[in-house]
């Protein structure tokens, strides 16, 4: 009852951002539940070590495109297959202080972290609707419900995702589609590069835990199996903290 309940057997999973950090390790974990997989971003190479034999189709595309979306979904088309797992991990954050953040940075960044997640899921509703089943896992953020140091661009598009991730709920569920936002504390990727090449900085974020520790990417696979799997059949329009207790403190 326990494995049927997190099994993904059958399942198709699209993760953006799926080769590097948060995104490949939230499609190893829905891979290693029995998914096959799509993952999009830009470097084809990653896209290609991550899947690294695993059951998939990698989809080399800058989501900065305005027809991107489109063409993720072409290319699902083309290789006749059709998400029913969306993971919306591709985003950037360009730390930059509120005097400085130029309108190109700003809409480079609500662009992708927050235009994207919605226009990409919604190319693959109709096809979750038709079957009367889809989930959507969102990325949101810390900075989804505070602010940080050089964060205004940023912590706008990840409050915006945690509201997105609400009315995509609204919308969609009496479908059969549930969405839903993983809020990841502190893990080490790329995006935190600048905030793990200071030990000071890390030290201090791994003590605001409960756990006394910043995240490991392993954190991050059972709650993602959770959420996109029938374990999570009643639980949608929910922002899931993945923190180690940050946000308990
Ligand atoms: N790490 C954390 O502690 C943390 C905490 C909270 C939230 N998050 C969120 O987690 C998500 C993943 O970030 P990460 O930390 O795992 O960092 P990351 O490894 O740098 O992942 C970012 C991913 O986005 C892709 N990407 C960036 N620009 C793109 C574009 N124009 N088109 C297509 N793909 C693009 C990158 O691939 P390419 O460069 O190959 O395109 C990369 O795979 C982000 O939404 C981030 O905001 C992270």
């Amino acid at each position: 009852m326990t494995s049927k309940l997190f099994s993904l057997e059958g399942r198709t999973a699209l993760v953006t951002g799926g080769g590097s950090g948060i995104g490949q390790a939230i499609a190893h974990a829905l891979s290693d539940a029995g998914a096959s997989l799509v993952l999009v971003g830009r470097r084809e190479k990653l896209l290609l070590e991550s899947l690294n034999g695993r059951s998939g189709l990698p989809v080399p595309v800058d989501l900065m495109n305005d027809t991107a979306c489109a063409a993720v979904h072409e290319a699902c088309e083309n290789a006749g297959v059709s998400p029913d797992i969306i993971v919306n991990a591709a985003g950037l954050n360009p730390r930059k202080h509120a005097d400085e953040v130029t309108q190109d940075v700003w809409q480079q960044t609500i662009h992708l972290n927050l235009n994207v997640p919605f226009f990409l899921a919604r190319m693959f509703v109709p096809h979750m609707k038709a079957q009367g089943w889809g989930r959507i896992i969102n990325i949101a953020s810390l900075q989804s419900s505070r602010a940080f140091q050089n964060g205004i661009a940023y912590g706008a598009s990840k409050g915006g995702i945690a509201q997105l991730t609400r009315a995509m709920a609204e919308a969609w569920s009496g479908d059969g589609i549930n969405a839903n936002a993983i809020q990841p504390g502190f893990f080490p990727t790329e995006l935190t590069g600048p905030v793990f090449a200071d030990e000071k900085l890390a030290a201090k974020h791994a003590s605001m835990t409960c756990t006394g520790r910043n995240g490991e990417l392993s954190d991050l696979a059972g709650p993602a199996v959770f959420l996109a799997s029938e374990a999570s059949r009643y639980v949608t329009g929910q922002i899931l903290p993945v923190d180690g207790g940050y946000t308990a403190k």
